[in-house]
Formats: C-alpha cells, sequence, structure tokens
C-alpha cells in the first residue's frame, strides 16, 4: 500500500464521520430557513453576499467567470454569485441534504447553477483545469482533515491562471468560549492556537435554528493562518489580497465581538483571502 493511500484511508474516516452529522443537521436547518431562501431566489436578483465580501468580488472581475464553490452546503452564496453573473457555476459538497436542497432551489428559480454531492477529496478528475476561480467560505476548511491535500484539489481544478477566494473564521476565535458556553467570559483565551488535534463534538451544530439537536459525532480542524497561506503557497499560487476583520461571521462567537468592541480591544474574527495561480 502507498503512503498516500493510507493518508486518504484515514482522511475518509473524518469526512465520512462528518457527512453523517451533516446530514442529521440538516432539518433543523431547512425547518429555520429553506421555505425563506426559496421565496427570496424566486427574484432572479437576490444575492446573499454583502460587504466587506463584495467589494472583494468586484474587484476580481468574477462576471463570466467559472466557479466552483467548495463545501457550498446548501448553494446560497454560490447562486448569489450566478444572479450577479458569474460564469459556469458548480457546487460541491458532501451533504446530501444540503446539496438535494440547493439542487432543487436552483431549479425552481430558473438559476443555472450546477451542485454535486461528493466529498471534495473525491472531485472528479473530469472537472480538472476548468474553473476560472475556486470560491471557499465560513465554515470550511475546519471541516478538511488534511489542508495540503484540499489546496491540491484546489490546483488540480482550476485553470493554470486560476484564482482561490476564502472568506473564512479566523482561527483566533477558536481560542474565545462559543456564544453557548455561558460559564466563560467572552475574552478568556480557553484553547491553544497551536493544536494539532481535531474537536470531537456532537453539540451546537444548529447555527441556523439554534436549537439544541445533537448529531454524531464530528471533527473539526483548526488551522492557522500559516498552515493556510503555506499550504496555497505550495501550490505555487500567489497570494495577492489578505484582509483580516473583526466581525463574525461564524454565528458562534458574537459575545467575543461584542465583548471586544465594548472594551476596545477589537480581535481578528474573520479574513479574505485572494491567491492567484500562475501558468509557468
Ligand atoms: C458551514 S458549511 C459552509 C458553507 C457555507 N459557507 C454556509 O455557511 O452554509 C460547511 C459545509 O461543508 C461541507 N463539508 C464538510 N466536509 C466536506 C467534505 N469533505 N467535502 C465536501 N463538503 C464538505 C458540509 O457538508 C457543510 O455543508
Amino acid at each position: 500500500m502507498k503512503n498516500s493511500d493510507i493518508n486518504m484511508r484515514s482522511i475518509k474516516d473524518y469526512t465520512q464521520s462528518n457527512r453523517m452529522a451533516w446530514n442529521q443537521i440538516m432539518p433543523a436547518h431547512q425547518k429555520a430557513a429553506r421555505a425563506r431562501l426559496d421565496e427570496a431566489f424566486k427574484n432572479s436578483s437576490h444575492s446573499v453576499i454583502k460587504s466587506p465580501e463584495m467589494d472583494e468580488w468586484r474587484k476580481l472581475d468574477f462576471k463570466g467567470k467559472d466557479i466552483a464553490h467548495l463545501c457550498c452546503n446548501n448553494g446560497i452564496e454560490l447562486m448569489s454569485l450566478k444572479n450577479m453573473g458569474a460564469g459556469h457555476c458548480v457546487g460541491f459538497d458532501i451533504c446530501d441534504l444540503a446539496i438535494e436542497e440547493a439542487q432543487h432551489r436552483a431549479m425552481t428559480s430558473n438559476n443555472e447553477c450546477q451542485f454535486v454531492c461528493t466529498d471534495v477529496f473525491d472531485i472528479s478528475e473530469e472537472y480538472n483545469s476548468t474553473f476560472d476561480i475556486v470560491y471557499i467560505t465560513i465554515g470550511a476548511l475546519g471541516w478538511m482533515p488534511d489542508i495540503n491535500a484540499f489546496f491540491k484539489k484546489v490546483k488540480d481544478i482550476l485553470k493554470p491562471t486560476g484564482a482561490i477566494f476564502i472568506y473564512e473564521i479566523h482561527p483566533v476565535t477558536e481560542m474565545l468560549p462559543t456564544d453557548g458556553d455561558h460559564e466563560a467570559h467572552p475574552l478568556q483565551i480557553m484553547e491553544p492556537y497551536f493544536k494539532n488535534e481535531p474537536y470531537e463534538d456532537t453539540a451546537g451544530l444548529d447555527y441556523v435554528g439554534k436549537t439544541d439537536e445533537e448529531t454524531s459525532t464530528r471533527y473539526w480542524f483548526v488551522w492557522k493562518i500559516s498552515d493556510i497561506m503555506m499550504a496555497i503557497i505550495d501550490q505555487g499560487f500567489n497570494i495577492s489580497r489578505f484582509v483580516e476583520y473583526s466581525h463574525d461571521v461564524s454565528e458562534m462567537h458574537s459575545r467575543n465581538q461584542e465583548a471586544s468592541k465594548e472594551a476596545g480591544i477589537e480581535i481578528p474574527m474573520s479574513y479574505i483571502l485572494v491567491a492567484n495561480g500562475s501558468a509557468t
């Protein structure tokens, strides 16, 4: 057996557990939001993408560009880009129920995005070198058991001069208590920044409906900013934008955001990173 086979086997152990957990929690998300989203996307110019993310998209000149959204969940961010003029758009996600919702909404709102249910590590080779932009948003990278293998896949599906657009939760927030942890002071450092093992959780995934619905064990990996940047650089990309923000995008850290603002000690809670491939 080759080393890479052994690594892929352990990646699969994690991603299949996470798939099960996402399929368990999606009904709660759908109960809270699906009807409202179905209604909103009947408007063919509807978008959920707001400033500051939208300001960075405008700089990329994304109209007519072919975009892959990895870990797209129910597809609303990709459908928004399509509504604003993106080219061929394909969303990939491991959660069967999220992809079923995305496909159904795209069909009923005449939005031409395609949605494919797959582990990102198994995206078919038919997509190799086909996209201008790979899009990764809010709460995606933490599900990846191997950040280097993930960005290798990103490189595979991009055209040689393609770009990566990331809008993500800043790993500094992982050191602080979540909104559900009422015992702790919101600015108390609870966890290390340098964390080598994944968190194993069963609670807290219904950040949409805010119920206390549990899942089977799922695995969340904290990648430092340097891990992410180096994984991108090692695939030959040039980082062209990196902006840090003090607002929470996770919907799980609003107490940290409020407390840090009140105390006048704002901390990094989210970031945007853009990287470009080079043809050489
Ligand atoms: C928090 S959502 C992020 C998507 C979007 N930004 C949102 O807020 O809905 C995380 C998504 O990652 C997906 N996911 C987790 N591991 C995956 C994997 N190995 N391959 C593909 N999708 C995965 C989950 O199914 C889930 O839909």
